[in-house]
């Protein structure tokens, strides 16, 4: 059987790679870029650092920064407003996920017309038609090498994944040096939900060899940097290291999809507002322990890949050391559980089971090893409650 592989057709990676931008731009026929960012990006001075480096190559500069954290339909569609104001004939996304899944989501409502809700799933988009090159800031989403994007519904609050080719940037640039700044907190929540990017692709349903060896490299960069790039943000070999596992984690995902994890998360983030890869790191422990039976070599080899316990363990002490190492990593990266996040109890209970037909109607759950039913959903997310 083969396996379909979707890739941004450039990935510039490494130290000062933005400087190439203008070699992109010029590759893909651009001229006049919009630049998508958000207004933290304008605060620390990377849109200034982005505009400088246009505007010395002789590129107008037009930026638009009103995006939001976990974007809204509402937010896209001012960022449509603000692409139909000129003949701007790409997009450039810079920030975190939020950022970039805006400039995907604009891109496509700018061609295509209509409302964002008739782009998410089960609906694949394959023709973008605005070229977008991806900035990440952040090692976490991925999305800069991904083909979805989630955009919050503003009228019914529910978190929309949007999936197909329209969704992955023609290319993408890959420069740790724009994380040296990013606070433990951040690191901490974008690096866990890259960690669960790369076991979810390995554990996948929807797996492949191609995807499995980018997973387990993944795995390997983000488990044996990411305490190191909390506690000393300045450490460029972490920092590099978190930069490429994330976009590892990003090419395996996209082409392997997501599972359980996600499919729970993404409505704890859209009702509660907990950040995307805290809802990940706050569910990964209670979802692994449910899952691991059903793949118990896989998950296995995950522990091994993270330097957790050594190749020749017997899998099922690897899967104990998985999960203890999951819950000493969330201890250790003062991971809170619901409650101390601040979530009220009767508004978590209130909402189990909506969350679990969300989580359903995602379609994520069935990647997952076993494919769990709404009421082990509601047991899981239970579970996680009592963790606190
Ligand atoms: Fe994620």
């Amino acid at each position: 059987m083969s396996a379909q592989i979707q890739l941004p057709a450039q990935i510039r990676i490494g130290g000062g790679a933005v400087r190439e931008l203008p070699a992109l731009l010029r590759e893909l026929g651009s001229v006049r870029p919009l630049l998508v960012t958000d207004p933290g990006m304008v605060e620390l001075g990377h849109a200034r650092l982005v505009e400088g480096i246009l505007t010395d190559a002789g590129l107008p500069v037009s930026t638009f920064s009103d995006t939001e954290q976990e974007p809204s339909s509402a937010s896209i569609e001012r960022g449509v407003d603000a692409f139909a104001r000129d003949h701007f004939d790409a997009l450039i996304a810079l920030g975190g996920g939020s950022a970039i899944d805006s400039a995907k989501a604009i891109g496509v409502l700018a061609f295509h017309g209509g409302r964002m809700r008739d782009y998410a799933v089960p609906n694949d988009v394959e023709s973008s038609g605005i070229p977008l090159i991806a900035i990440p800031t952040t090692a976490g989403t991925g999305s800069e090498a991904t083909r979805f994007t989630v955009i919050t519904d503003s009228d019914s609050q529910e978190k929309m994944l949007c999936r197909g080719r329209a969704f992955l940037p023609a290319a993408a640039i890959v420069d740790y040096e724009f994380t040296l700044t990013a606070p433990a907190r951040l690191t901490a929540d974008t690096g866990i939900d890259a960690l669960t990017h790369a076991i979810e692709a390995y554990v996948s349903r929807r797996a492949s060899p191609f995807t499995d060896d980018l997973a387990l490299a993944a795995m390997s960069h983000l488990a044996g940097n990411l305490d190191r790039a909390c506690s000393t943000p300045s450490d460029r070999d972490a920092r590099e290291a978190m930069m490429l596992g994330a976009c590892q984690a990003g090419m395996a995902f996209s082409n392997a999809s997501v599972c359980l994890v996600h499919g729970m998360s993404r409505p704890v983030g859209a009702l509660f507002h907990v950040p995307h890869g805290l809802s990940n790191a706050m569910l990964l422990p209670a979802v692994t322990r449910f899952s691991a039976a059903a793949a118990p070599e896989r998950y296995a080899r995950c522990c091994v890949a993270m330097g957790w316990c050594g190749p020749d363990t017997p899998a099922p002490e690897a899967l104990a050391a998985l999960i203890s190492g999951l819950e000493a990593l969330n201890r250790r990266l003062e991971v809170p559980g619901p409650e101390a996040f601040g979530i009220v109890r009767e508004q978590w209970f209130a909402h189990l089971e909506s969350m679990a037909a969300q989580a359903e109607a995602s379609g994520s759950p069935a990647n997952n090893p076993r494919v769990p039913t709404r009421e082990e959903m509601v047991a899981l997310y239970t579970e996680v409650w009592g963790n606190a």
